[in-house]
């Protein structure tokens, strides 16, 4: 039956990503995908994980201390640098951004249109083809609706015969619930 927006979004990763690959947690926040990602790709696999945040990067380590998980790199940066920790040559099984802010904290610190879709164009030529960029846009917060409305123009932009785009959201919800944008990258 129908899935919830977070409930969808992993399901995508799982779809996308096999064991042993390199993946990407552009936002890591309180560390769920972080861990959620680390089991996806097993202990061969690599998990990237950025935040800006210093709460974000304090809370990850600690949940990845207590899960005894080796296999993430925990990156103090922006995503928009992203090429600074990957090779050219690097290829990505998928990747994850949950746009706006972290929950329970400092509501001015959000993610930004500049900075989210530099990284996204990175990830997405680093990106295997036949994989999946997913983006969980919640927007009901200041400065969301502008970076909801960036996104969404880049995304609609992007080559039909490069990329497939999916938009997947409930319509009949109150408060602007998030949605998720999925990028397939084509075969
Ligand atoms: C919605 S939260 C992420 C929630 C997280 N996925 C979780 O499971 O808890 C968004 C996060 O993006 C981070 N952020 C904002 N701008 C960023 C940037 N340019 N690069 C990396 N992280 C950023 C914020 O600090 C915040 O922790």
């Amino acid at each position: 039956m129908l899935k919830g927006i977070l409930q969808y979004a992993h399901h995508l990763l799982e779809e996308s990503v096999a064991k042993g690959e390199t993946v990407v947690d552009a936002t890591c926040g309180n560390g769920n995908d972080t861990l959620f990602l680390s089991e996806v790709v097993g202990e061969k696999g690599h998990v990237l994980a950025f935040d800006i945040q210093e709460q974000a990067i304090a809370v990850t380590q600690e949940a990845i201390t207590k899960e005894g998980k080796t296999n993430i790199s925990l990156i103090h940066d922006s995503h928009a640098n992203i090429k600074t920790y990957l090779s050219n040559e690097a290829e990505l099984g998928g990747a994850i951004f949950n746009l706006g802010y972290l929950p329970r904290s400092d509501k001015s610190v959000i993610t930004k249109p500049n900075s989210t879709i530099k990284a996204m164009d990175n990830i997405l030529s680093l990106l295997k083809k036949g994989k999946l960029l997913i983006l969980v846009v919640y927007h009901g917060h200041e400065g969301g609706k502008k970076e909801k409305q960036a996104i969404l123009k880049h995304v609609a932009e992007l080559k039909q015969n490069e990329y497939s785009v999916l938009r997947y959201g409930f319509i009949n919800q109150k408060n602007n619930p998030p949605f998720i944008i999925a990028i397939q990258k084509k075969q």
